[in-house]
């Protein structure tokens, strides 16, 4: 910090003299902003401020002088007085000049941010005698931040150009995509879909935000719903706020499940071809800048691109994206099945894939791990398949001939599932979710970490699940029984450093 500035010799100049001199006062008066000589008491009480006054605070000269109706340190922002406070008064200390950036509010309650620079002598007892200026720099501060949030918006761009670069799956592409839409614009979900085009639908297949009972939408048919006008029409939908909305489509039924209002539709084209559609969603009245189409819009080009190469891709080899699709919807429909058979445990699977993906995320699994995680959550139970419905439904504890039954399901699934490529990353979860951390478990009665991490993480999440649901056998446990159960069980049944993870994000859910 510099010790002394011109300013401060004006100032000089102005006190020794009796009388201002005429011209100092013009400058002072001509100056952008207030000078202002003022004590460093409580209120910050101003014994002189120039013409600028009026139009920095909104107050006259004379409001402001002496404390006569209004005290500067009213003026500051609340949440910024302390801050002004501290800064001058270590300057003071160190005879230094000061400079700061704060918040004012004016006479007529308008935010304004504002450029102080000043430095103080003693004056008397204990109190000092500061002479500066202060400027208006809302503006400045308009243009930096604007300036801010363009660098990070092409920050996310290159970003994602790395992602797309090494080569990754589509979905992690696609996650890291709606990852930065979620970030750089300010919205509270997002969704990508693909175009499937022999069966004229939309297929979601990346989504962000839409936690807890809906991890998934199901496909919409071409011309259903808001994702299907705005792919039939090729022309984005927005709309600010659905309730004020004039709307001849059906509102699709996140909106009210999520709280949600604003909405924004892009169809993905490549060349003229439909090859999917970018939403987003906002739990507040959706009224962006140009920029944020602009954003939005280069987001959807590299959206379509990726999906482009895929298919391409496609086309040249034999991996296929068509057919993951295809599988996609046979593990929806699997999953369904087995929750209709087995009555009492209807969204279970989706409400263990979701807090399975939570959990996973914060171990720090990423990409295709996650989806791996999905898909082997998503199909945790299907070897109930094979047990048989007296055993399933059965009201009462199982005999030990039954248990001998019901503790195939893994391997069932094992045998089912082993055969399909696709699934073969996803199969720990099926096959090792009820071997126990120490070693208790079925059906290899594996131990620590001899137990893949998907299956140990699952396990938490699906006993968490099973206690706090109805079962045939038995009534729900309440949240706080199963959470002791689930503590008490760390280092027996669960890896406890999975638990030590779990139980604060389910506390988290709970509050
Ligand atoms: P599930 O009902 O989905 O339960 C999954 C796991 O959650 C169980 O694996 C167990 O580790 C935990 N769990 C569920 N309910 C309780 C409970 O009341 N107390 C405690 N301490 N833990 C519980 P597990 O034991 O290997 O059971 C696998 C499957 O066998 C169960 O899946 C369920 O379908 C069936 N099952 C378990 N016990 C009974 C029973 O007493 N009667 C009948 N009919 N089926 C049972
Ligand atoms: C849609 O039409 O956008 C899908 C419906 C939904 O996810 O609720
Ligand atoms: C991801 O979120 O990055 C993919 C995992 C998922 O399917 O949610
Ligand atoms: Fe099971
Ligand atoms: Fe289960």
């Amino acid at each position: 910090m510099s010790k002394f500035k011109p300013e401060q010799e004006i100032f000089s100049a102005l006190e020794e003299s009796s009388d201002a001199p005429v011209n100092l006062e013009i400058l002072l008066n001509n100056l952008p902003g207030m000078a202002y000589r003022c004590l460093n008491n409580a209120n910050w009480e101003m014994k002189f401020v120039s013409q600028g006054c009026k139009d920095l605070t909104g107050y006259e000269q004379i409001e402001l002088l002496n404390n006569a109706d209004v005290a500067y340190a009213d003026i500051i922002h609340p949440d910024d007085r302390k801050y002004v406070r501290d800064e001058v008064q270590k300057a003071l200390s160190q005879s230094c000049q000061f400079e700061l950036q704060y918040r004012i509010i004016k006479a007529d309650g308008e935010e304004r941010f504002v450029l102080e620079r000043g430095i103080g002598r003693p004056f008397s007892a204990g109190l000092f005698q500061i002479e500066g200026f202060i400027t208006d720099i809302t503006k400045q501060k308009q243009a930096e931040s604007k300036l801010l949030k363009m660098l990070a918006r092409q920050n996310a761009i290159l970003d994602i150009e790395r992602v797309i670069k090494t080569g990754s799956d589509l979905r992690v592409i696609l996650g890291s995509l709606l990852d930065q839409v979620m970030m750089q614009l300010e919205v509270d979900a997002a969704s990508v879909a693909l175009y499937e085009k022999e069966l004229q639908q939309l297929h979601f297949y990346s989504l962000r935000g839409f936690s807890s009972r809906q991890p998934s939408r199901a496909p919409v048919r071409l011309g259903e719903g808001l994702a299907g006008k705005a792919a039939l029409d090729r022309e984005g939908i927005h709309l600010v706020d659905i309730a004020q909305a004039d709307h001849d489509f059906e509102i699709p039924e996140c909106f009210q499940k999520y709280d949600l209002v604003g909405y924004y539709g892009l169809p993905l084209e490549i060349k003229g071809r439909l090859v999917g559609i970018l939403e987003v969603f906002s739990r507040s009245p959706l009224q962006p800048d140009t920029d944020w189409f602009d954003f939005v819009d280069l987001l959807a080009g590299q959206a379509a691109v990726s999906i482009e190469n895929m298919l391409l891709f496609e086309n040249l080899q034999d991996s296929n994206i068509r057919l993951e699709l295809a599988y996609d919807n046979t593990l929806e429909g699997w999953s369904k099945a087995l929750e209709l058979r087995d009555r009492e445990t209807v969204g279970h699977s989706h409400r263990v894939v979701d807090l399975t993906i939570k959990l996973g995320r914060t171990m720090g699994l990423r990409g295709e791990e996650l989806v791996h995680l999905r898909r082997g959550a998503l199909l945790h139970d299907i070897g109930k398949m094979g047990v048989p419905d007296h055993i399933m439904r059965k009201p009462g504890p199982l005999t030990a001939a039954e248990w001998d039954i019901m503790r195939q399901h893994p391997t069932h699934a094992f045998n089912w599932l082993s055969g399909i490529e696709f699934l073969r990353q996803a199969l720990d979860i099926p096959y090792c979710h009820h071997e126990h951390w120490d070693g208790s478990g079925y059906p290899r009665g594996l131990k620590g970490t001899e137990i893949p991490l998907a299956a140990r993480i699952f396990a938490v999440v699906d006993v968490w699940d099973a206690l706090t649901n109805d079962r045939p056998y038995r009534q729900a446990f309440t949240k706080e029984e199963a959470l002791a159960q689930i503590e008490k069980e760390s280092g027996h049944h669960f890896d406890p450093q999975i638990v030590e993870v779990f139980l604060p994000i389910v506390r988290r859910m709970l509050k």
